[in-house]
């Protein structure tokens, strides 16, 4: 079975408390239970991961180029800053990677348009909320 990683930056671990009116009051492990569900359904299997720090998301990427057949990534607030994880998933290549966000980046402050990680994605989902999670794992199960 191929395995897909689920990769979540910082602040994520937060999700249920954390501003709810942006990102909802579902909980980190609430969403990988709904992600492992699809997964199964879909014939994929599921490594889901969280991590605050940009170089275990480095190394997870790196680790992903070795064991996954493909990436679901919401590096949150590393989406906009990071060259690093942009180079990262530049360096896998060509294990597809599929960026999303819970919330719509682009209809929150300038400093959220800007994103490292979509000119190396095969595409981006946001603003749908844990739902994005699905539908990038449902266009990463067509495209292998
Ligand atoms: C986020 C959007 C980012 O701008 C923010 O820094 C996050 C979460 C999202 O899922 O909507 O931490 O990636």
């Amino acid at each position: 079975m191929k395995t897909v990683f689920i990769l979540n930056g910082p602040n994520l671990n937060a999700l249920g408390k954390r501003e709810p009116g942006i990102y909802g009051g579902k909980t980190l492990a609430g969403v990988e239970e709904e992600c492992k569900t699809a997964a199964a359904e879909l014939g994929l299997a599921v490594d889901f991961r969280q991590s605050n720090h940009e170089g275990a998301l480095v190394d997870w990427i790196q680790e992903a180029g070795d064991k996954a057949a493909g990436v679901v990534l919401n590096a949150g607030a590393y989406t906009h800053t990071s060259i690093a994880i942009h180079d990262a998933i530049r360096a896998i290549q060509p294990v597809p990677v599929v960026e999303v966000h819970l919330s719509n980046i682009h209809a929150r402050e300038a400093f959220r348009h800007v994103s490292m990680v979509a000119p190396v994605a095969v595409g981006m989902i946001c603003g749908f909320g844990p739902l994005g999670y699905i539908l990038a794992l449902r266009a990463l199960a067509a495209r292998l």
